[in-house]
């Protein structure tokens, strides 16, 4: 099977709530640097994913990925227009969120500061996780390249995206992505603790964006 193959990418639809939900809380859990480093549980991480999901049904920006073979979800892509209003329930997650928000809410903050923006410019590639079983097999290239195309043919003109580990950031650099801002793990404090103080070899988030022609 080639990497084309591998699995079949589509707009999520709110049947794939469930599994969209509990892909990217294990992926996040395990995986993601920050969600593993202030300790995150993958039923936690879900609970934020739900969230995100009547918005994902509404917008038709979100492209989930599915085995060919066997139509297990493979991997997801949860976008949404960089102007939409947060979800209801934030505050209600688990604090442990709370320096994560922090350190990439600084990013966003110092890349929106000046920049006009409205809404159905700009999308926001948000959440992309990758099953450990598809790993390594172009699967997320593969859904930010999907992402992209739909966004252009909604007449979306940038995508912006905050990658927190090296990994997502070389994906996002070789899918035309450009680094904008960045933070330090190792020199971030929230509450006057250093949470991110046992991932400072990951370097720091990174904000990057791409322009999208028609
Ligand atoms: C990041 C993630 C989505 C990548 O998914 P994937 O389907 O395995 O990615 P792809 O196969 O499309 O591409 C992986 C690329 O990263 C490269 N890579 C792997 N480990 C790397 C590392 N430590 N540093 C830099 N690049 C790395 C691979 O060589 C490959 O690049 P190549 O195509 O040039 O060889 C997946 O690892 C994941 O779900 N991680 C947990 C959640 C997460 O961190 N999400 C991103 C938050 S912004």
């Amino acid at each position: 099977m080639t990497r084309d193959s591998l699995v079949d990418c589509s707009l999520y639809t709110a049947n794939d709530a469930d599994e969209m939900s509990r892909l990217l809380g294990d992926v996040f859990a395990r995986r993601d640097p920050p969600a593993v480093a202030v300790g995150l549980t993958a039923s936690a991480f879900a609970a934020f994913v739900r969230l995100f999901c009547p918005k994902a049904d509404a917008e038709g920006l979100t492209i989930v990925a599915r085995s060919a073979a066997t139509g297990e979800m493979a991997g997801a892509l949860l976008t949404e227009d960089s102007m939409a209003v947060p979800p209801d329930g934030l505050d209600r997650l688990d604090p442990k969120f709370d320096p994560i928000f922090d350190i990439l809410g600084q990013l966003d903050a110092e890349y929106r500061a000046g920049r006009a923006m409205q809404p159905g410019e700009s999308m926001h590639l948000f959440l992309l996780g990758v099953s450990e079983s598809f790993a390594g097999q172009g699967v997320a290239q593969r859904l930010i390249a999907e992402a992209l195309a739909n966004g252009v043919r909604r007449g979306y003109r940038l995508a912006a995206t905050e990658a927190t580990n090296r990994t997502s950031q070389h994906v996002f650099r070789k899918q035309g992505f450009v680094e904008r801002v960045r933070r330090s793990y190792g020199d971030h404090r929230f509450g006057g603790q250093a949470w991110f103080g046992s991932i400072a070899e990951e370097g720091g988030p990174i904000l990057m964006d791409r322009r999208l022609l028609p």
